[in-house]
């Protein structure tokens, strides 16, 4: 391959470290060291870890391409997973474009906003079932049941889907690869393939008002789409939509329970919400890092990149850079601008980001309401085994003073 021309190079493996402290360390490295890089690991690749570098290459589609070049593995991810095609986000224009309009109509602001009583109402519930016994596990109690419930709902698929589904995608994310936990996921992911199917099947004839229905009866460039593509971009919307937004959750609570004055100025300031959000997303971005590959040679930030060279652009690295972040970091709970890039930037911008932040923001008010004083049992967290792509915590026991339940 030529590595020799492939310079500066530097010693970076994305999945060497395991924990969310030592993986920030390892990107403020690589940043410092040198914002644009070539890495020998995972099969060699560029680094982008610099903020300004980052916002360019998301923004540069036509370089920096999502499309998948091997069939069988994930193009969006630097190891090259084998899921699914993800559509629209392993596409690029002309054919991203149609597919992004549907889901871009079906998850506006206003569409989104709509939304914003489910998210309340399973909120609501799901603390409803631990606040008697005056503790519980936020993650499979609360945090991570909500998002899972208010896409599956809003999609139409039946409630006695929703457990299988959700572990599918956060038990992936949450559990070492050699564990019980992690095989259960891969081989759910399989029944979640089939009952997609036959839900868009269910579907084809029978537009039933739903998400789903929107998907399945959705014209693209002029023409209906097609079942492999409907089941696709489903797909696509269930991976996007339940585990990030747990994901940021997860961080905000644990964030609260360790800095009590955070929590106390959101208690006594609710108009704190909108900017502490941006910075939640700054420091602790959920998806943390995403892959491109080079569609043709070119020089960016001086740097001779190939066709077919691959590249890693770092949401968590850019957000922790002090050229575009004042006091980088630190959490500054009311910072403004924070223009962080955990959303992404560009064509490919995330389209669930307002349903993100109203999912949110139900859990947190819901949390602060009704168990302002929740602690969470330090010596019991459990964070993801891996920070390389996606972040998150797969246990986080708390206790709080009981209370009572609020029903319907
Ligand atoms: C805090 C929560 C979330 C975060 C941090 C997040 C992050 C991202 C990022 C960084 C991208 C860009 C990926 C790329 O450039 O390759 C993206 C794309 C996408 N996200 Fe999200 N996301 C979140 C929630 C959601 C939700 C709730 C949904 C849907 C229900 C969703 C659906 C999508 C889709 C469909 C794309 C692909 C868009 C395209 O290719 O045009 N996301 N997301």
């Amino acid at each position: 391959m030529g590595e020799s021309t492939r310079t500066p190079e530097l010693d970076f493996d994305v999945y060497a470290t395991q924990t969310m402290t030592a993986n920030n360390a390892a990107w403020d490295e690589v940043r410092t060291t040198c914002p644009v890089a070539w890495t020998p690991h995972n099969g060699g690749h560029w680094v982008i870890s610099g903020y300004e570098e980052v916002a360019e290459a998301f923004r540069d589609w036509e370089v920096f391409s999502s499309a998948r070049t091997d069939p069988a593995r994930s193009s969006i991810t630097i190891s090259g997973s084998r899921f699914p095609l993800l559509v629209p986000e392993e596409l690029d224009p002309p054919a991203w474009h149609g597919y992004r309009r549907v889901l871009a109509a079906m998850l506006s602001p206003q569409a989104a906003e709509r939304l914003r009583p489910r998210a309340r109402y399973w909120a609501r519930t799901c603390i409803d079932g631990m606040i008697e016994a005056g503790r519980g596990e936020l993650v499979s109690e609360l945090i991570f049941p909500v998002p899972a419930a208010v896409t599956l709902e809003w999609l139409g698929f039946p409630e006695s889907d929703w457990t299988t589904f959700s572990h599918a995608f956060h038990d992936a994310a949450a559990f070492p690869h050699d564990t019980p936990e992690y095989h259960a996921a891969a081989a759910a992911t399989v029944d979640v393939m089939r009952r997609v199917t036959e839900e868009v099947e269910a579907r084809w004839s029978d537009d039933r008002g739903d998400g789903l229905s929107a998907i399945v009866h959705a014209e693209v460039e002029g023409e209906r789409i097609t079942q492999e593509m409907a089941e696709r971009m489903t797909f696509m919307t269930i991976g996007g939509g339940v585990d990030t937004t747990s994901a940021l959750t997860s961080a905000a609570l644990l964030h609260l329970h360790q800095h009590p004055e955070d929590r106390a100025r959101l208690l006594a300031e609710p108009d704190l919400w909108d900017p502490a959000t941006e910075e939640f997303l700054r420091v602790y971005p959920p998806a943390r890092t995403h892959a491109r590959t080079i569609a043709h040679d070119t020089e960016f930030a001086g740097c001779p990149m190939k066709a077919g060279d691959r590249v890693l652009l770092s949401e968590i690295s850019s957000g922790r850079d002090p050229d575009a972040f004042p006091d980088a970091d630190r959490f500054v709970i009311d910072r403004f601008p924070n223009r962080h890039l955990a959303f992404g930037a560009g064509i490919h911008r995330c389209p669930g980001s307002h349903l993100a932040r109203i999912t949110f923001h139900e859990v947190m008010h819901e949390v602060l309401e009704r168990i302002p004083d929740y602690r969470i049992v330090d010596a019991e967290v459990v964070e993801y085994p891996n920070w390389s792509m996606i972040g998150g915590w797969a246990k986080l026991p708390a206790e709080f003073t009981p209370g009572p339940r609020l029903g319907d």
